[in-house]
């Protein structure tokens, strides 16, 4: 799903071509094992029961499989998907809408649910709990509500920040699961099977280079897997091997740890013009040329996650790693 926060200038055949590798049963989904086992259990169940299942509520980083889930989930209980977002539900009007064509058990998929405004929130509530929404009709003192019976449906929402959630929302979902980091051998395994679908000639050691290259993200393995099978293309004769991959990545720039250019941006602002900081996030975002939100969901966390920055209440701070990084590339 496109979004103009988020917006990495990816093109939009990659997009539709990311569409197309996305696994669409929970036995293709790699990875987030306890996730899935939770998954596994409240989809069967409500499946015997014949029921729609519990709302579920998905959190993490860009790309960790959150959009490919809720399609899982509508695939695995046979019924269909209806996507939307927060942001593109702007009056209350578009969410009933939406609501008022769902057919009995359906999934109604809001992506970057925290975005939700609270007119929409409030209308979300009692067609979770109680599967009724209430909409007013007229204006004025002429106005009037009128109550309307929703079929039992399914929502997930999707979310890289937990922390907007407003705690009445996060409360009405029955299922909240965090999807983590992948490990290498999960990115392996990835990497592989995208190899497979799109024909690419790949030994074992380049998928397991990439692999340790993609941030443990499935999206930037089948994105680093793409550029590698380009420049495999262009510069030699099509087939992939250690060199090979190598090559194409740091002709990318993707460093060993999988850092890009805006992360060493990042760190280099950091623990340079900062001196280790600690920063502001919109600071360090206006040092680098980023939009402090895109900073915040998509970079921040992995460099978290390696034990390369920290937040601390007075802003951010390089942890040593950072230094000896990048002093060693
Ligand atoms: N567990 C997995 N196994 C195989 N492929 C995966 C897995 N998780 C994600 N992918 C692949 O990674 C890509 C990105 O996944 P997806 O779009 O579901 O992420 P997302 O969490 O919704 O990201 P965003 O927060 O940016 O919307 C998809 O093309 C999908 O094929
Ligand atoms: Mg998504």
């Amino acid at each position: 799903m496109r979004d103009e926060f988020l917006d990495t200038g990816v093109p939009d055949h990659e997009i539709a071509e990311e569409a197309g590798l996305r696994p669409r049963s929970l036995a293709e989904f790699v990875g987030q094992r306890e996730l899935k086992e939770h998954l596994d259990i409240v989809l069967g169940a409500a499946r015997q029961r014949g029921q729609a299942a519990d709302h579920i509520l998905l959190a993490g980083p860009p790309g960790l499989g959150k959009t490919t889930l809720a399609g899982i989930v509508a695939a695995e209980m046979n019924v269909v998907l209806h996507v939307t977002s927060g942001p593109a539900l702007e009056r209350a009007g578009d969410l009933a809408a939406i609501l008022t064509k769902l057919g009995e058990g359906d999934v109604l998929f809001i992506d970057e649910v925290h975005r939700l405004s609270r007119s929409v929130e409030e209308i979300l509530y009692p067609a979770m709990e109680d599967f009724q929404i209430d909409i007013v009709v007229g204006k004025g003192p002429a106005a009037s509500s009128i109550r309307l019976s929703l079929p039992r449906f399914t929502l997930i929402g999707a979310t890289t920040r937990t922390g907007m959630i407003t705690g009445p929302l996060r409360d009405r979902f029955g299922l909240v699961a965090r999807l983590d980091y992948y490990e290498p051998m999960e990115l392996e395994a990835i990497i592989s099977r995208t190899a497979g679908i799109l024909d690419v000639p790949l030994d074992a050691q380049s998928a397991s280079m990439i692999a340790s290259r993609s941030r443990g993200t499935p999206r930037i393995a089948n994105r680093l897997l793409r550029r590698v099978r380009d420049f495999a293309e262009v510069r030699g004769d099509g087939v992939i091997d250690r060199a090979t991959a190598a090559e194409a990545l740091r002709v990318f720039g993707v460093d060993e740890l999988g850092l890009d250019k805006l992360d060493r941006a990042i760190l280099g602002a950091l623990c340079g013009q900062f001196e280790g900081g600690p920063v502001g996030l919109t600071t360090l975002a206006i040092a680098v040329g980023e939009q402090p939100e895109t900073i915040e969901d998509v970079y921040e966390p992995f460099l978290i996650q390696r034990g390369l920055l920290a937040r601390t209440p007075r802003g951010r701070v390089a942890l040593d790693a950072a230094r000896e990084h990048l002093a060693g590339s």
